[in-house]
């Protein structure tokens, strides 16, 4: 705020105390001197001949008023209220919040505590514990993955035995604490649509889904030069990068020959947030052990 609209709403402030105490005070009773009748108490204004007594305000109520200004004061001495003062108390809405967060987590801590110090395998069996991480997933996750964790087009299903990265405890927790981003380079400008074409044919075959052969083979030698890096030279994937398995029948994306084809074409870049800063230690590893029991009974 700057020099004047500091001190314009500060003299504004001010200004409008006065003129309401001043009000306050000059209505309040209503000088009569009438010497001729000094039992007279009408104010001496007549309107369609009803005279107005000088009936001034209950006292409770003028006090109610004094109470309010001294309120007023006090309040903008502590409080920040005038132009860019800051008030005695130095309060702001992010130190209340502040305060507020290490209340909650205060409180928690404890029982977050706790849970930390067990192993993720071992929490993925504490019925308590797990609670706590559905109620965690439910507000942070399942809008990507599903209220279930069972996944959407591009969000892995997490209930399966199929990672990107990896499904033991520790790899779980990396993916949620560092967050991931899938990068599948797009092809469709280096290869041309033939080639594209041809190793969806060869995926196809790794896959043993229908194919046809004399593409498949073309598309073979394709792989083996551009996709075996990352995807394996049978098509398993790499948790070190985060490529799918190819020849399982589970698909982060479209799986149909087509859907193939496209995500070779386009290239995809799945990303996952990494939930350190918002989530906090505890809170993850928490989350961990709900998403670490997800899949345990997957056959
Ligand atoms: C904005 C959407 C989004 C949110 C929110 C999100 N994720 Fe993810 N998550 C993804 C995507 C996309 C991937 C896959 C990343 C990739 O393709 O490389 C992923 C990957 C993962 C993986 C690795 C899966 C594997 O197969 O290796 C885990 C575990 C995971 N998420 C857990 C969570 C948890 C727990 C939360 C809540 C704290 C969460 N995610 C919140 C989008 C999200
Ligand atoms: C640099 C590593 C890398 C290379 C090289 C690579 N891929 Fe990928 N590929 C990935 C990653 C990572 C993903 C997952 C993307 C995501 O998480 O969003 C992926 C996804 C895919 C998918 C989608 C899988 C699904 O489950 O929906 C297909 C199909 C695919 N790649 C085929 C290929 C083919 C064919 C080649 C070679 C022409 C190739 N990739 C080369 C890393 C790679």
């Amino acid at each position: 705020m700057s020099t004047f609209w500091n001190f314009w709403i500060i003299g504004l402030t001010l200004i409008n105390l006065v003129l309401v105490f001043w009000v306050l005070m000059a209505n309040r009773k209503v000088a009569v001197n009438d010497e001729a009748d000094p039992e007279n108490k009408t104010t001496g204004h007549v309107y369609d001949g009803i005279e107005e007594y000088d009936n001034p305000l209950p006292k409770w109520w003028f006090q109610m008023f004094l109470a309010t200004f001294a309120f007023t004061a006090v309040y903008l001495l502590l409080y920040p209220g005038l132009g860019s003062y800051k008030g005695l108390l130095g309060w702001t809405q992010i130190n209340q919040l502040e305060r507020e967060e290490q209340k909650a987590d205060n409180r928690y801590s404890e029982l977050y505590g706790n849970f930390a110090e067990l192993p993720i395998e071992e929490l993925a069996e504490n019925p308590k514990a797990l609670k706590m991480g559905l109620r965690l997933f439910a507000n942070n996750c399942a809008l990507c993955h599903g209220a279930d964790g069972g996944g959407n087009y591009g969000f892995p299903d997490l209930t399966d035995k199929e990672w990107l990265y990896g499904g033991s405890a520790e790899k779980i927790k990396e993916s949620i604490a560092q967050g991931r981003n899938g990068q599948m380079p797009a092809w469709g400008d280096i290869l041309g649509e033939e080639n594209v074409a041809n190793v969806a044919e060869h995926i196809l075959s790794l896959g043993g889904r229908d194919h046809d052969v004399e593409q498949a083979k073309a598309g073979a030698t394709v792989y083996n030069q551009n996709c075996v890096a990352c995807h394996g030279s049978e098509g398993e994937g790499s948790h070190l990068v985060g490529a799918p398995n190819l020849v399982d029948d589970v698909w982060l994306y479209d799986g149909s020959a087509a859907g193939i084809r496209q995500s070779i074409r386009q290239g995809r870049a799945g990303a996952m947030p990494s939930q350190k800063d918002k989530l906090k230690a505890n809170k993850i590893h928490l989350l961990s052990a709900y998403v670490y029991s997800l899949s345990q009974d997957y056959e």
